[in-house]
């Protein structure tokens, strides 16, 4: 199975979990990334249950409103019984690493309102000890090199993100995004807490404060679910 089918299971068994726990009306959080994307291809067959959705990216916004989903202002809702977004790693706790598609603050922004996080992964997302992925960090532009100088003295490797064309990526946000190469994460909450607290940090990649509460794992044998 490629891991694109194996995406797909777990976007469709994503959808079969928010509409067998989540009630009708409720306001669903929506990640953003490629298996997103498979989660909300799946739920637009059930689109008519809820009131709309509340979105983490613009790319997750068009994608939902192509299906006819109404997206709402966060600022606007009261709960978000849910949240359903993929990883780029997730470890043995639920902690993750996000933000290989640059949306991470409006990820853990939802994620922090939601009461369940729901990690939707294929089986390649599963670590041990993350830090393979490079570590994504939002900064505001100013405190860019600043911040990579804190990041080589924690023995980590600053790559700014750069688009396809060699131009600085910028965020949905109007920041940019310094990748971290050659960490071992072996204390995710207290490297999450230690890299916020820099000034101009938007956000870390890390979700360990607020990690997945389960997680539906694409494998060849079908879809796993782990509780945390
Ligand atoms: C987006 O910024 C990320 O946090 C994604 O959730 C993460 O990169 C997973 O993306 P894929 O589902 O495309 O692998």
């Amino acid at each position: 199975m490629t891991q694109d089918e194996l995406k797909q299971r777990v976007g469709q068994a994503a959808a079969d979990y928010v509409n067998a726990h989540v009630p009708e009306g409720s306001i669903i959080g929506v990640g953003t990334g490629s298996t997103a994307n498979c989660f909300i291809d799946a739920l637009a067959a059930s689109k008519s249950r809820y009131r709309g959705a509340v979105s983490s990216s613009l790319a997750t916004t068009a994608r939902l409103e192509s299906h006819g989903f109404k997206v709402f202002d966060l600022n606007d809702v009261d709960t978000v019984p849910v949240y359903v977004d993929g990883a780029d790693e997730i470890d043995a706790s639920g902690a993750m690493i996000k933000g290989g598609g640059g949306a991470l603050t409006r990820e853990k922004i939802v994620a922090s309102v939601a009461e369940v996080f729901v990690c939707i992964a294929d089986a390649s997302k599963r670590v041990d000890v993350m830090g393979t992925f490079p570590l994504p960090i939002e900064v505001v532009p100013m405190a860019r090199t600043a911040i990579g100088r804190k990041v080589a003295a924690l023995g980590g490797v600053p790559i700014v993100r750069v688009t396809q064309d060699g131009m600085p990526f910028i965020t949905d946000n109007g920041n940019e995004i310094i990748d971290v190469k050659s960490l071992s994460i072996t204390d995710p909450r207290g490297l999450e807490a230690q890299i916020n607290a820099w000034p101009g940090v938007v956000t870390v990649g890390l979700f360990a404060a607020r990690g997945a509460d389960l997680c539906l794992l694409g494998t060849e044998q079908g879809v796993e679910r782990i509780d945390y």
